[in-house]
């Protein structure tokens, strides 16, 4: 048994916030913007809208085109690096707001490659019987640990989640192949340095901005073009695939100029890639399942579609999946 996606859904919020509008803030231009990342808006959420809020919202979309109960549900995965709070999970909120009482609920942390750990998890889940349904959830309100005066990190963030519902199946579709990595040696590349227990919350770390993203981008480029290559080689592998078998690829969203590097090393021309980080910037654990869903509400998802999805982020971690719909 394996598991097998049968609905998506997404949620973003409704303020737009244009690289013209970031003009106004700090010194950049949309052009500079556009040119370095591929990024032209990203969503906002208004103050006191939190990650659960987004992501119920894209798991009640994904409940309905399932015409699936929420009691129906025996796990909700919630794949976030910006929870609601640090305790409950966020996976809880969820679980309260849909008012699914029989699941269990917990969050994944791995940032921007938290989806297809989720996606792991889930499928290792359905695939032991353990579990028939299962709610997975990437969910980010990313703008709350944006620091809107660092031009370096504040262009490429943005706020959504998507959703995908995950049952059981014996046929040779489903969830074909998860690999996950981490290396916590480049814990310091992306990272929000304050508000953990490491550095809790204090006048001094609030003043020093430390409960902000930080990130060395020119470094994590370099690493983040190598890790996707490699662990989309490894997918490709372990299926007996070649590249001109995937009939779609869903990368994690970051930046326009690490995908076309990493589809030229890979040989995959770029119509069956599903890009939209020019309207979203980088939601991180949010960006493949959003991504998905634009892909299946546009039609390029049909039963026998195979899709590669390949993720980085901060950890560092970085996955892949291969999944046949
Ligand atoms: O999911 C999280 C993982 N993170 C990522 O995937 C991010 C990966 N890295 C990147 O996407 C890129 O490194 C950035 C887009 C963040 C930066 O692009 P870059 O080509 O690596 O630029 P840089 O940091 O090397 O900076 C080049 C120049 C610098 O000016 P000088 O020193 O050459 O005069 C920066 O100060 O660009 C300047 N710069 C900007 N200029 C206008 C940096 N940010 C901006 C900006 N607007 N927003």
């Amino acid at each position: 048994m394996r598991g097998r996606i049968v609905a998506t859904g997404s949620a973003v919020p409704s303020r737009i916030l244009r690289n013209a509008d970031l003009e106004r803030m700090i010194s950049t231009s949309d052009e500079w913007i556009a040119e370095r990342t591929g990024i032209r808006e990203r969503r906002v959420v208004p103050q006191g809208m939190a990650s659960s809020d987004l992501g119920t919202e894209a798991a009640r979309a994904a409940l309905n085109t399932a015409g699936w109960d929420a009691l129906d549900l025996d796990l909700i995965l919630v794949a976030t690096c910006t929870p609601d709070m640090p305790l409950p999970s966020t996976a809880c909120f969820v679980q309260r707001n849909l008012k699914a009482s029989r699941a269990m609920a917990f969050d994944v942390s791995a940032a921007c490659s938290g989806f297809l750990y989720g996606l792991s998890v889930a499928n290792l889940y359905v695939g032991s019987g353990a579990c028939r349904r299962v709610l997975l959830v990437g969910a980010e309100a990313m703008s709350t640990i944006t620091d809107w005066t660092d031009r370096a990190t504040c262009i490429l963030f943005g706020d959504g989640a998507g959703a995908v519902l995950i049952e059981p199946t014996s046929d040779d579709r489903g969830i074909l192949s998860t690999h996950l990595h981490s290396d916590g040696a480049w814990w310091d590349l992306v990272c929000v340095p304050g508000g953990g227990s490491r550095m809790p919350p204090s006048d001094k770390m609030l003043a020093e901005r430390q409960h902000f993203v930080k990130m060395k981008g020119n470094e994590t480029f370099k690493v983040a073009v190598k890790t996707l290559e490699a662990t989309a080689r490894e997918a490709l592998l372990a299926n007996g695939m070649d590249i001109t078998d995937v009939d779609l690829f869903i990368p994690h969203q970051a930046n326009l100029r690490i995908l076309n590097a990493v589809m030229e090393r890979l040989g995959l021309d770029k119509e069956r890639a599903v890009i939209n980080m020019e309207k979203y910037g980088n939601t991180s654990a949010a960006s493949i399942p959003l991504a998905l869903d634009e892909a299946v509400r546009a039609g390029r998802v049909k039963p026998g579609t195979r899709i590669l999805m390949a993720a980085f982020g901060s950890g560092l971690t970085w996955a892949s999946a291969v999944v046949k719909w």
